[in-house]
């Protein structure tokens, strides 16, 4: 079995529970605050670790407790940090997020250590065919594009989330077997809906060979060639949605990884984005391979 990689950035995330999002000029006081680790990669790390696959993170801390917080919460996860740069000379990224009652966030995000990583930090890093490698639009794009590059060059399978839209680099298509984007994120990119032939035709005009458009509590809708599937959404009590796009993609990478065919991949990916949206934080939310099991997988379909 190969394993997933997944490689770019690492957070701490500092929660806080509010009534609603602040306003421009608002002071508003918290319910509570806490941290948790995250950051886009590293939660795709965690997500694949939890779910039993053999896991790898590629990316940069600073030397300091939020960096090894972060290191230990991979750890615990089951990821395999020696990928890991540790950096003196800028502090591990933060994100502060705010989660409202409706569990809508905002996050302002200071990237760090996470900006220091680059093309060369790569060049010892080795990947065999059977490796699945995850990546998302935080890191600096040049890193991003010479880690899709070499995936490709390794024959590995490339899952990119194009997440955050703005640092989306069309350049990494070229090296992307699967894209994952959300509704948003797909007009952005192609314009246009999540109506079957709108995907199937951002599908060809993306020109990967597979195009997965999450939708919430809506589920995903998958473009293989030409072929469309609907993978139905799972009805929870939603709590806090941060990081659920990066459960899936840990998630579906997992599937992936251990033998999985696509769909069910899918299915399994869909599902653990649903639990991870039950419980606060990002990582601290990601299920297990029997968790996974017993609660999402046969929980009602909406
Ligand atoms: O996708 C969620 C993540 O985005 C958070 O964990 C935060 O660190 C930001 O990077
Ligand atoms: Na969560």
């Amino acid at each position: 079995m190969g394993s997933v990689v997944a490689i770019g950035s690492a957070n701490v995330d500092v929660i806080f529970r509010v009534s609603h999002l602040v306003a421009a000029g608002e002071t508003l006081h918290a319910r509570d605050v806490s941290e948790a680790a995250g950051g886009k990669s590293a939660n795709q790390a965690a997500a694949e670790a939890r779910l039993g696959a053999p896991a790898r993170f590629v990316g940069c801390v600073g030397d300091d407790d939020h960096g090894r917080l972060a290191l230990r919460a991979l750890g615990d996860a089951g990821v395999d940090t020696a990928g890991v740069r540790i950096r003196t000379d800028a502090p591990t990224g933060s994100a502060f997020i705010c989660v409202d009652d409706a569990s809508e966030n905002t996050i302002v995000l200071s990237t760090g250590a996470n900006d220091l990583f680059s093309p060369d930090d790569l060049d010892d890093l080795v990947l065999s065919p059977t490796d699945v490698v995850t990546l998302c639009c935080e890191p600096p794009a040049a890193l991003v594009a010479e880690a899709a590059r070499r995936a490709h060059d390794a024959s590995a399978t490339v899952i990119m989330n194009a997440s955050p839209v703005a640092g989306f680099d069309p350049q990494t298509l070229q090296w992307t077997d699967i894209l994952v984007v959300n509704a948003a994120e797909l007009a952005a990119l192609v314009g246009g809906g999540t109506a079957d032939d709108e995907v199937r035709a951002a599908r060809s005009r993306l020109g990967v060979s597979t195009l997965v458009v999450t939708l919430g509590a809506a589920g995903a809708v998958i473009a293989r060639t030409d072929v469309i599937t609907r993978i139905p959404g799972h009805r929870v009590e939603a709590v806090d949605t941060t990081g659920c796009g990066d459960a899936f993609l840990g998630a579906l990478a997992a599937g992936l990884v251990t033998g999985h065919a696509f769909e069910d991949a899918a299915r399994r990916a869909n599902a653990a984005a649903a639990l991870a949206a039950t419980a606060p934080g990002a990582q601290p939310s990601y299920p297990t391979a029997p968790q996974l099991e017993r609660d999402a997988m046969s929980s009602s379909r909406v």
